[in-house]
């Protein structure tokens, strides 16, 4: 409370009503139930899976970044473009995963540490790796959520879940392919300036 200037008693109503604490208003794992005329059960598999897609697609965006910054070698400009292109790729899917889960009445999984209990994608070192195995990694990754992607969509098809079907077949599934060609294209032993005449006369 301060005094005014004639002497009368003023609250401090621009202070910021800040340190402010109270109990979570809905728990992880707990479904809050709306009006989008599907089953509880098809709702709760769909976050439960999404929360599983969506904690592997936050690590292959990471590792991306971490590979955009760490590349090394004559191909450093390339794939330092590549990397940081599928970053945003991947970011634009985690933001609409993360959101699908809210709008079934889920909890996204946000924070890295409770992500990375979740995650099945392998942990790679913080030290830098050559280009190769950046790649390898990546396209494991890849892998991992391609292959969940397609069994989930099913899942989703079968419980009357068509949106989350959607979701993972036209943005998960078709970017992840995507991303896995132009990946992998640089891992395809094809010579930089001489041809290899030696294959030709072997056939
Ligand atoms: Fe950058």
């Amino acid at each position: 409370m301060t005094k005014s200037r004639d002497g009368g008693a003023l609250v401090d109503r621009a202070r910021p009503l800040d340190h402010q604490q109270a109990h979570e208003i809905q728990a992880y794992g707990q479904l809050t139930r709306l009006p989008n005329a599907l089953s509880e059960s098809a709702a709760r598999q769909s976050v439960e899976n999404l929360n599983q897609i969506l904690s592997d697609t936050m690590v292959l965006r990471d590792l991306y970044k971490k590979h955009h910054w760490q590349v090394a070698g004559p191909t450093f400009y390339q794939l330092h473009l590549l990397f940081d292109k599928h970053f945003e790729e991947q970011s634009e899917l985690v933001d609409t995963i993360a959101e699908r889960i809210q709008s079934l009445g889920g909890i996204s999984v946000a924070m890295g540490a409770d992500v990375a209990e979740v995650t099945l994608i392998p942990r790679p070192p913080k030290g830098r790796e050559e280009a190769p195995v950046q790649i390898s990694r990546l396209l494991h990754a890849h892998e991992i959520v391609l292959k969940e992607a397609h069994t989930m969509a099913r899942q989703a098809a079968e419980a009357g879940d068509d949106g989350t079907n959607d979701l993972l077949v036209s943005e998960v599934i078709r970017t992840n392919e995507k991303q896995v060609w132009f990946t992998s294209e640089h891992v395809v032993a094809v010579p930089l300036v001489r041809a290899d005449r030696e294959s030709a006369r072997n056939t």
